[in-house]
């Protein structure tokens, strides 16, 4: 249950320093949960992220029938069922705050022999869902939305999907993923065409499991009927959650910090390029592969920062990255401006209203455009804002809360534990002067 009153405070401190391992990557274990599930064999998970979102992930596969074996900390073993071997839910999938297990669970779901709703809290209930049930209708699903095209949704067994060629008109990792996981149950094959690049976890992880998913450029496929074979997955720290740490050091004078073993999948790593451009010192050492993703060990001083325009083509790079970004920018000098993100909008929450609303509470001009934001550097001085319950809002303003001179007092941050368990102790580590009350 939500605690409405949970919230942080964070008050203007010494440099952050010393090293730090980031949790699991969020997006890469909710994959490793779904696919294990579905491949033959067992699938042994390591660094997975005991998030509430990836935890629904697993609650959801273990009502379906799949047992998910702890095996140290992070780590656990899926004893896979196979393609067909889902068993029905004797319940609704509550799905929590998580977009990406509801857009994926989606596709797959449209595939088995049974009937399954989907549902989840009231952020997840207001976002679009359409993107994935639109299309997947086009292969034969039948979903069942409310007015809205949101959740819950009532995802009909049985049906027969045909795979067919999609052009999307947003680059989303969801959508593709959701595509895809439905081309695994179509006759035939599933192509999907992007816009922009997004994330390709999926392309990876199901090519780890010995299925055949072409890639050339921006398009992938998938042949129906293939069935995934059990591996090994090492999930790296997540970089979306590295990012809070990398900007409060960014921004805080004198700081120095390193935090080992990040996935820096190009796909993902826009936020990297953006600090750079802003004139962040990033420096990335050990770059190796963890399995089928790459990961480096990042470190991150101090710097004087400047206000960029950030070119679009970057944006789907760095999606979730911009309430973090937002408060670097809030720190740089100069102007920073983001256009051709209107998905930032129907995130957890909308995270441009948020952050125009929040950054105004603490000090700093900005101004709200329909797909972007424009953000004056300068001019932080502290304050109360509201995280609108977005896991992302909240710890992109404990970071700005370092360099805060009045402090910031973030409310509701609950959803937090959605993506980073240990966010509080983990940057009091490195020095944030950070509470939690309630
Ligand atoms: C995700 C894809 C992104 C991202 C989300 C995780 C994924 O969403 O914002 O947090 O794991 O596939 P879109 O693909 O809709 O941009």
């Amino acid at each position: 249950m939500t605690q409405k009153t949970h919230s942080f405070r964070v008050r203007a401190g010494g440099p952050l320093r010393g090293s730090a391992t980031v949790p699991g990557d969020k997006s890469i274990s909710h994959r490793a949960v779904m696919f294990g599930a579905l491949a033959d064999g067992t699938t042994t998970v390591e660094g997975f992220l005991q998030g509430e979102d990836c935890l629904a992930t697993r609650r959801a596969f273990e009502a379906m029938g799949v047992v998910c074996e702890d095996i140290a900390d992070a780590a656990m073993r899926i004893h896979g069922v196979g393609l067909h071997g889902l068993s029905a839910p004797g319940c609704d999938l509550d799905l929590g705050n998580s977009g990406t297990s509801m857009r994926l669970m989606c596709g797959l779901l449209s595939g088995q022999s049974f009937s399954t709703t989907l549902s989840g809290d009231a952020s997840l209930s207001r976002r679009p869902m359409r993107r994935v049930t639109d299309p997947l209708s086009q292969m034969g699903a039948r979903i069942d939305a409310t007015d809205e095209g949101t959740a819950p949704l009532r995802i009909h067994g049985g049906q027969p999907l045909s795979g067919r060629a999609f052009q999307l008109s947003i680059a989303s990792a969801q959508v593709k993923s959701a595509l895809l996981l439905a081309g695994l149950y179509a006759d035939g094959t599933t192509r999907v065409d992007e816009p922009g690049i997004s994330r390709d976890h999926t392309e990876r992880m199901l090519t780890s499991f010995g299925v055949d998913v072409p890639v050339q450029g921006r398009r992938c496929s998938v042949r129906g009927g293939q069935r995934l074979t059990a591996t090994r997955i090492e999930v790296p720290a997540d970089l979306s959650s590295a990012t809070f740490p990398l900007v409060a050091a960014a921004i805080t004078p004198q700081s120095d910090i390193s935090l080992p073993n990040v996935g820096v999948n190009p796909s993902r790593a826009g936020v990297l390029k953006i600090l750079e451009m802003m004139g962040a010192q990033v420096e990335l050492t050990n770059v190796r592969a963890a399995g089928a993703e790459p990961v480096a060990d990042l470190r991150i001083r101090a710097s004087a920062l400047h206000g960029v325009d950030i070119p679009p083509a970057l944006v789907p790079l760095a999606i979730d990255e911009f309430p973090a970004l937002l408060v670097a920018a809030a720190c740089a000098q100069g102007r920073t401006r983001i256009t051709g993100a209107a998905e930032l909008r129907v995130k957890e929450s909308d995270r441009i209203a948020a952050m125009a609303a929040g950054l105004q509470a603490v000090g700093v001009t900005v101004e709200e455009q329909a797909d972007g934001i424009t953000v004056q550097g300068g001019g932080v001085t502290g304050g109360v804002v509201e995280s609108h319950d977005d896991h992302r809002i909240a710890m992109a303003f404990a970071a700005l809360g370092s360099v805060a001179p009045d402090g910031i007092e973030i409310r509701d941050v609950a959803n937090v534990r959605t993506s980073f368990p240990g966010f509080v102790p983990l940057m009091a580590a490195l020095g944030l002067v950070i509470e939690e009350a309630s």
